[in-house]
């Protein structure tokens, strides 16, 4: 069981951070269970508005719709959770393929902006929920999205195990991985003469190298697939996301065009886990 007690700087791990986080005072005292009991307070830093992070990324929001709808399109679904799903980002794209949506999120704070960005929406459900401890009952979700998380899991063997609990025998999980074997790394790792590293890389700045930190990893695409084999988990499918993702070329290129080869990468270089972004179309295995 681990417990974190973080304080956020959402996706920004090399960013100084200036002022205290809020502490979210424990309700209740860690229970001895076999889920995880990591800490819900990592989004919740007042001075940082995750929304806001959007602005300017366009581009990178766009290829993961692209991702999702390609690979969910002709479904139709029950129930979908989006586990860590932010302020709700991408449930507004969910509800189009289910009857009902639930943004499961530990972040207080991101769920109060979530009530906001959602406000047309009351019927998508807000809870605040862990990966690790989703309170579903075992196999009543049809379909869980979980984008941009894995990146504070460094060991997501018992946010796993809860996927497999929830998830319906025909339901879908699609995991997005921070990739850290994407083709740029790959070629650093060649004219080093190394081979890329199986273990989650820790990519925080120096500074915030500490264990008070929120946890920020890449991960090892073929290291998830074994860790989800050990959960009864299977790879159904693999898109490589946001294979464009550069500042320069984001100014140069149009926006249309990117997205139109983004498109056609997203399929063709899925085996060589290209981009800096995997998604994983995840069932339970036979
Ligand atoms: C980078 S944000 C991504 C939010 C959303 N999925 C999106 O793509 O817009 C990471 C999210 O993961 C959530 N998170 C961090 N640790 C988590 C955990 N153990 N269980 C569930 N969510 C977690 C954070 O609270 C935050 O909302």
């Amino acid at each position: 069981m681990s417990t974190q007690k973080t304080k956020s700087i959402p996706n920004k791990p090399n960013t100084t951070k200036k002022s205290s986080p809020k502490k979210t005072p424990r309700k209740s005292p860690a229970k001895k269970q076999a889920v995880t009991t990591r800490r819900a307070d990592q989004y919740d830093d007042p001075n940082h508005n995750y929304l806001h992070y959007w602005n300017g990324r366009d581009y990178e929001h766009a290829s993961e719709e692209v991702a999702i709808t390609r690979l969910i399109k002709d479904k139709k679904f029950k129930h979908a959770v989006d586990v860590g799903g932010g302020y709700g980002r991408l449930c507004l794209l969910l509800e189009q393929y289910a009857d009902k949506v639930t943004l499961a999120e530990p972040s207080q704070q991101q769920l109060d902006i979530a009530k906001e960005f959602l406000k047309d929406h009351p019927e998508i459900d807000r809870k605040l929920l862990q990966a690790g401890d989703l309170k579903f009952k075992g196999g009543s979700i049809d379909l869980m999205t979980v984008i941009r998380v894995m990146h504070h899991l460094p060991d997501p063997t018992p946010e796993f195990k809860e996927f497999h609990r929830v998830l319906s025998d025909k339901g879908y999980l699609i995991l997005e991985v921070a990739n850290y074997a994407h083709g740029r790394n790959r070629v650093k790792y060649i004219l080093k003469g190394k081979s890329l590293p199986k273990e989650p890389v820790d990519i925080r700045s120096a500074e915030n190298k500490r264990k008070d930190e929120i946890p920020f990893v890449n991960h090892n695409p073929h290291t998830i697939i074994k860790q989800l084999a050990h959960a009864g988990l299977k790879v159904e499918r693999t898109l490589s996301v946001s294979n464009l993702r550069s500042p320069g070329l984001k100014k140069i290129v149009p926006q249309k065009l990117m997205l139109r080869v983004e498109k056609s990468l997203q399929p063709t270089l899925a085996n060589i886990y290209f981009g800096p972004s995997v998604f994983f179309l995840v069932k339970k295995a036979k």
